[in-house]
């Protein structure tokens, strides 16, 4: 198995600092005191996710979903697996979907189709990163967007290699 350390710093957390109170501002115009309820992607939303709510200013409730396309690889598996349902009836509701990072957007598509079918009142993504120039990457109608990216591995702010990283208050690059 390869050998990763820790490479350069993408973002600062200052930087992610100021982006994260942009989208917080972007999303409480948007949605104008209705309330949200904001659907976190375990595991590696949830830095972002907790940071975003503290944000807004119209009324939220949260839920989770666990749903994932990795292994311990740094490239996707194509396979989607489903761990944890939502514990809420979404139905009427103005669902935002908060994700870490967008990468061929399969797990994203897969989600959006998912959740449709629950006949939400809106369906919105937001995610911190997105990765362009992938090969295959599925068009997502992503409303909220931190930073655009090359295609490389990051991990921190709760993006994480093997479950290790996540805990770092900054986003780096993953180098073998
Ligand atoms: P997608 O289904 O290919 O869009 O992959 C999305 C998921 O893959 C994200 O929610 C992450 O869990 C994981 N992922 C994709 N790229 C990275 C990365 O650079 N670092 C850490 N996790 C990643």
């Amino acid at each position: 198995m390869a050998k990763y350390e820790l490479g350069e710093t993408l973002f600062t957390t200052e930087e992610i600092s100021v982006r994260v109170r942009e989208l917080g501002r972007e999303i409480s115009r948007d949605y104008d005191g209705q309330e949200i309820l904001l659907v976190g992607i375990l595991k590696g939303a949830f830095v972002f996710l907790a940071d975003l709510a503290r944000c807004l200013t119209t009324p939220v409730r949260f839920d989770f979903i666990s749903c994932s396309s990795y292994g311990s690889s740094t490239k996707t598996s194509g396979v989607i697996r489903f761990q944890k349902d939502l514990d809420t009836d979404i139905s009427g509701r103005h669902v935002l979907i908060v994700e870490d990072i967008i990468d061929t957007g399969l797990t994203l598509s897969y989600l959006l189709r998912n959740l449709e079918a629950r006949k939400p009142a809106t369906l919105e993504i937001c995610s911190l990163l997105n990765k362009k120039h992938v090969d295959g990457k599925i068009d997502l109608p992503i409303k909220y967007e931190g930073f655009a990216i090359v295609d490389v591995f990051v991990v921190g702010y709760g993006l994480d290699y093997d479950e290790r990283y996540r805990n770092l208050p900054y986003i780096a690059r993953l180098k073998k």
